[in-house]
């Protein structure tokens, strides 16, 4: 039987991973959100949203109607779709809130049209919505969430997408609660680099790719440094060198900004110290008066999911 109805759970990502602007991101476990998705057989995208944030139900303004009309645009028949979200991740938190709607709609609305498109399609479709909501077309959110683990944006062509494989890794995200537009954040950006930086920040890029290969914590760690964006957007997160400060004091392997913030993320070898972290962020920003959320997660392998239903009165 044609399955005409999916409910989907779309991952938080963290892009950039430090050294890696706008090339490197990862999935993770937790937050996530979930979309309902109606396979429809008129040219229609309707979308309503069961949370608090008052996110725009206009197709055109809505990231998930804007990725699901770019797909439509490549489908002959006539289709439309219903979508419902329960949004989990909050919107300009800095953990991919717009990539993980886009990128669950066109995954759930590709499985009710049987599969026809591949992962890189909907990574082409998903980042037409990211553009309306950073004001740029960029994969580092879109590829993880939908690929799962952790990727390479080599090229926006195509995309060219390479999943790189990695140890056991626990994430740290601690949101101190202020919002950072993404458009915002790129806006500050310089649009030159001194080739000095350049040479620093390609090396830590492969150092930090290899060390994932390698399994090598070490080189991990050393390679998660930033000399050209972090220097420049910092300045908007407030505690951001001292949490960094108190999660290396802690143990973890490294971290920073993510994505365009305010969320800063910390990658941990061992879940001890990926809660110590967590405690001493709260400390930190308890200290200084300022709300704060924060999740540990492992990272996610699977990308968006569909939700699997438990059967009711199942014995386990
Ligand atoms: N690479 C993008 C940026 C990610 O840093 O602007 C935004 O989530």
């Amino acid at each position: 039987m044609k399955q005409n109805r999916i409910v989907v759970r779309a991952p938080a990502t963290v892009a950039n991973l430090v050294c890696g602007f706008d090339v490197l991101g990862l999935a993770l476990d937790h937050p996530y959100d979930r979309i309902a998705i109606t396979l429809l057989d008129e040219r229609v995208i309707r979308i309503t949203h069961d949370d608090e944030y008052g996110l725009p139900a206009d197709p055109e303004k809505n990231v998930m109607g804007v990725a699901l009309l770019a797909l439509l645009k490549e489908v002959k028949e006539v289709a439309g779709f219903d979508v419902a979200c329960t949004k989990g991740i909050r919107p300009g938190s800095g953990i991919g809130s717009s990539a993980a709607g886009a990128a669950g709609a066109v995954v759930g609305a590709n499985k009710l049209l049987g599969n026809r498109f591949s992962k890189n399609d909907l990574i082409r479709f998903a980042m037409e919505g990211e553009k309306i909501a950073s004001g740029a077309r960029h994969a580092d959110n879109v590829a993880p969430a939908i690929y799962g683990g952790i990727t390479l944006i080599r090229s926006m062509e195509g995309p060219d997408i390479v999943q790189i494989p990695f140890p056991e890794l626990y994430v740290t995200i601690i949101h101190p609660q202020i919002e950072v537009k993404t458009a915002d954040a790129r806006q500050i950006l310089k649009t030159r680099v001194e080739l000095k930086d350049a040479v620093h920040q390609w090396g830590n890029v492969a150092g930090l790719v290899s060390g994932l290969f390698l399994k090598d914590y070490e080189l991990i760690g050393r390679s998660l440094e930033d000399v050209i964006v972090e220097p420049q957007r910092c300045i908007l997160i407030p505690g951001f060198e001292e949490v960094k400060k108190d999660s290396l004091r802690a143990g973890a392997l490294g971290g920073g900004i993510s994505g365009s913030g305010p969320s800063l993320f910390m990658l941990c070898k061992d879940p001890s110290v990926a809660a110590e972290v967590e405690t001493m962020a709260k400390e930190r920003y308890n200290k200084m008066g300022l709300p704060v959320l924060t999740y540990i997660s492992k990272v996610n392998e699977y990308g968006v999911q569909e939700e699997v239903m438990p059967i009711v009165g199942a014995v386990s």
